[in-house]
């Protein structure tokens, strides 16, 4: 049983929006929507995200709630016998190595956020902004430390728990990313010239279409809803069993759509307002954000205001990966969880040093042919969280219980069979055989 529970509704949907909407949706996707050709990425990611990533969500609420059980357990208290366990097993690797990166990124905001309080980010000596990022990067003091506060605040919050940590945390956080986000939509949309931005994000120019850009949105689509790694497994495994699941998994899509228009609003217009390239890679938020916010009236302030929204956006996917592995560990014991949270967010902060010092002391140590932060990024999202989706797919379409599964789906809700055949038959079978197909086209 689980010993800790949501409050309340909003509060699990807004904990699993804060889990999806990270720096996948706010940084991530419009850069590579900016190197993919823009808007006709966009839309087929959308459509990814409205089929086969909710179909996939809903897999690992059903799963989560019905065993009340995390990592690990939910698999072994379905299957007993057999090694499927071992899903979340990789699922708690993925989320350890994955948190050793982002956290990374998560301290440059924090640097980024402590040095735009005095200005000096968007006015930076002879307007070189690259040498700037270079320069911070480069200091692993400065990026050390900010990277082990971002660690500190992750393990303050999840170590209070679900109701009083995380819980509490995203009810607040949530809401004000969306205000924050609102206001600088509002003053992208006004700048000069921002028009261009926005039908070079949202005018879908489908001739740029080609395989490559199928595949790159539909890991785009899995990761943004943090998926793969039983996270949402272990979030739902906190619901009560009066929740609608289907209408909970809506949400959190919506709100996740939401979000990544916003952020392209936000950004392409600016970026396109001052002449830059939309196409720059993943400094964009900090090279060339900071270039928008210098040119504009209190540039400064905005500036600040895009950062402390980064820095909720990327916090609560954070917790949501600590929590993914102090569950099992602790299973049911709350009273070993102040002391495992904090072994295992600083153990993720030690793996995470390597990564950080590949824009510094290490950048020259090559590890397979790129630094050692890329391989990681590369290991996690491209292998980890792919083989994790596929076997989630294959473990609830095919382990479970297909009354379990229509008990679980349905109840709550007032819809009929309709609704749970198809998506039984896309866990089943399009979602592990989109995956492979993926998979294929990729080695
Ligand atoms: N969904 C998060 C983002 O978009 C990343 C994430 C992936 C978080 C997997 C948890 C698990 O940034």
């Amino acid at each position: 049983m689980a010993s800790d529970q949501w409050t309340t509704r909003i509060g699990f949907i807004l904990a699993a929006a804060g889990s999806a909407i990270g720096l996948g949706t706010v940084w991530r996707l419009p850069y590579v929507a900016g190197t993919e050709g823009g808007g006709a990425f966009f839309l087929i990611f959308l459509v990814l995200l409205l089929t086969m990533g909710t179909a996939l969500l809903l897999a690992e609420f059903v799963l989560g709630r019905h065993t009340q059980e995390g990592a690990i357990h939910a698999y072994k208290r379905i299957a007993p016998k057999g090694q499927w366990q071992l899903i979340g097993t990789l699922g708690m690797i993925a989320a350890f190595l994955l948190l050793s990166f982002y956290s990374v990124v998560g301290g440059w905001i924090v640097t980024y956020l402590v040095r735009s309080f005095s200005g000096q980010v968007t006015s930076p000596p002879d307007g070189d902004y690259n040498a700037l990022f270079e320069t911070i990067t480069a200091n692993p003091w400065e990026v050390g430390a900010a990277h082990l506060a971002f660690m500190i605040m992750t393990i303050f919050v999840v170590q209070k728990g679900i109701r009083k940590g995380i819980e509490k945390a995203s009810v607040y956080m949530m809401p004000a990313l969306f205000i924050l986000f609102a206001v600088l939509v509002a003053r992208s949309l006004t700048l000069d010239g921002a028009w261009e931005g926005v039908v070079f994000f949202l005018q879908p120019d489908l001739s740029a279409v080609t395989g490559e850009t199928l595949l790159t949105a539909l890991g785009q689509a899995f990761f943004s809803l943090s998926l793969g790694v039983s996270v949402m497994v272990t979030y739902s495994s906190y619901l009560g069993k009066s929740e609608n699941l289907p209408r909970s998994a809506w949400s959190v899509v919506l709100l996740t759509i939401l979000i990544a228009f916003m952020a392209g609003l936000a950004i392409f217009p600016g970026v396109f307002a001052f002449d830059l390239q939309p196409d720059e890679g993943p400094e964009l938020i900090f090279t060339i954000l900071p270039a928008v916010f210098g040119e504009m009236a209190f540039g400064s302030l905005f500036f600040s205001l895009f950062m402390i929204l980064m820095l909720f956006a990327t916090l609560t996917s954070a917790f949501s990966l600590v929590e993914i592995i102090v569950k099992p560990l602790i299973r049911g014991k709350e009273e070993k969880r102040v002391k495992m949270t904090w072994i295992v967010g600083l153990l993720i902060f030690a793996m995470g040093i390597p990564s950080n010092l590949s824009f510094g002391v290490l950048a020259d140590w090559d590890v397979f042919g790129d630094i050692f932060f890329n391989q990681v990024d590369y290991l996690v999202s491209n292998i980890l969280l792919p083989t994790g989706a596929f076997f989630i797919s294959l473990f609830v379409g095919w382990r479970m219980r297909k009354n379990d599964l229509q008990e679980e789906l349905l109840r709550g809700s007032n819809r009929g069979t309709g609704l749970f055949n198809i998506w039984f038959l896309a866990i089943r079978y399009v979602v592990p055989i989109a995956i492979v197909v993926v998979f294929i086209s990729m080695i």
